[in-house]
């Protein structure tokens, strides 16, 4: 059926552009801090609680209530507190790492002080992702851990304290605050912490680094839309009520058949005179004997009058009326 083929380019048109919406945001899967849920295919933008250090406040994160402080989370039972901050370095200068080289030093992004030395649980990373429905955010390369580091100065392959964090969805929080918690470690070697903050509740279908549609894309597909609405309910109604088959079912067919008979016809007055211009010493006839040839008839050959008269009569009268819209035309 003509009617669904219309409709159905239409459809997929419209489904090709939301195609290429979510294909764009997925290149952006691997933005700094963003994680994709595999279930619910929404995206979970945890720059919102990653505190800018002063040096690297490159306008990006504007409305960050300008925290000097990252965040921390007690110790209770273990004898620490810690401090953290989410896919960026903490912002307090940290230094006299146990086991870290000092070029490290800045990239620290969780640690704990003890018996007045810093330990450092984990080097910079942003990279967050789902472990099944479990966002997660790992920290490696810390201090040496307390066993290893006692035999660290004659073993290369010494273990490193690490972190984990698991966020949970907190919607009561503020959108730039982040609550971690300390969960627990077993050997003083991974460091597990639970973070919750509104960050965590995604709900983003589109990635936010893409800026979404703008309004010209907006606009055109409210178009497209209405178009579809058009040709589809025009249809069915040309189809069911009127009765209508083949193109005559499209919506306003005899007005868009018109119009583009029309347009058509102005074009073959357009050229044609505009050929003659530049051929004057040719006969001028010769030019528009063509359009007597068009059977469907139109506009010229509906001024020239074209009742039960011959094929010849109507080229004579087309052509008359064409060498007097010349006439003016070259005025
Ligand atoms: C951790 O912080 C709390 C208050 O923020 C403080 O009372 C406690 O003494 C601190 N613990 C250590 C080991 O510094
Ligand atoms: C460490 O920090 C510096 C700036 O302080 C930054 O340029 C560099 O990329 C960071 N390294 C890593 C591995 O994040
Ligand atoms: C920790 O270091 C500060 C100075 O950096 C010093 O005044 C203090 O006595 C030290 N405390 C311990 C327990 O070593
Ligand atoms: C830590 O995170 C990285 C990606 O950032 C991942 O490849 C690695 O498996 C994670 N490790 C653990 C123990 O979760
Ligand atoms: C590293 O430590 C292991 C035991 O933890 C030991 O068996 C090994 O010999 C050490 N390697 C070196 C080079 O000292």
């Amino acid at each position: 059926m003509k009617l669904t083929g219309s409709a159905h380019y239409a459809l997929l048109l419209l489904s090709s552009l939301g195609l290429s919406a979510a294909e764009n945001s997925h290149l952006k899967d691997d933005a700094p801090c963003v994680a994709r849920s595999p279930t619910s295919g929404m995206y979970f933008d945890l720059s919102a609680i990653s505190l800018s250090p002063p040096e690297r406040k490159d306008g990006k994160r504007v409305n960050k209530d300008d925290r000097d402080e990252s965040w921390h989370a007690r110790g209770h039972d273990y004898p620490a507190n810690f401090t953290l901050n989410i896919c960026s370095p903490v912002l307090e200068t940290v230094e006299d790492v146990v086991g870290v080289d000092s070029s490290r030093w800045k990239n620290i992004s969780a640690y704990y002080v003890h018996d007045n030395k810093t330990y450092s649980i984990g080097q910079e990373a942003s990279d967050p992702f789902f472990r099944g429905r479990k966002l997660v955010l790992n920290y490696t390369n810390g201090s040496p851990c307390e066993d290893d580091w006692k035999t660290a100065s004659s073993n290369t392959s010494i273990r490193r304290k690490s972190t984990i964090m698991s966020f949970l969805c907190d919607r009561d929080a503020l959108p730039t605050q982040a609550t971690p918690s300390f969960v627990g470690t077993m050997d003083s070697c991974t460091y597990f912490f639970e973070v919750r903050s509104s960050a965590a509740c995604g709900g983003i279908a589109v990635d936010p680094n893409s800026g979404g549609m703008g309004p010209g894309g907006v606009f055109g597909v409210i178009m497209l839309i209405a178009v579809v609405v058009y040709m589809v309910g025009g249809c069915a109604y040309q189809r069911t009520v009127m009765h209508q088959r083949g193109w005559r079912q499209c919506p306003n067919f005899s007005l868009w058949a018109g119009m583009f008979d029309f347009v058509k016809d102005m074009f073959v007055i357009l050229f044609s005179s505009l050929g003659n211009c530049f051929r004057s010493n040719r006969p001028s006839r010769s030019g528009y004997t063509r359009a007597g040839g068009d059977d469907r008839g139109g506009f010229i050959s509906a001024i020239g009058g074209r009742g039960g008269q011959g094929e010849r009569r109507d080229v004579d009268a087309e052509n008359r009326l064409i060498d007097q819209l010349d006439e003016e035309w070259d005025d």
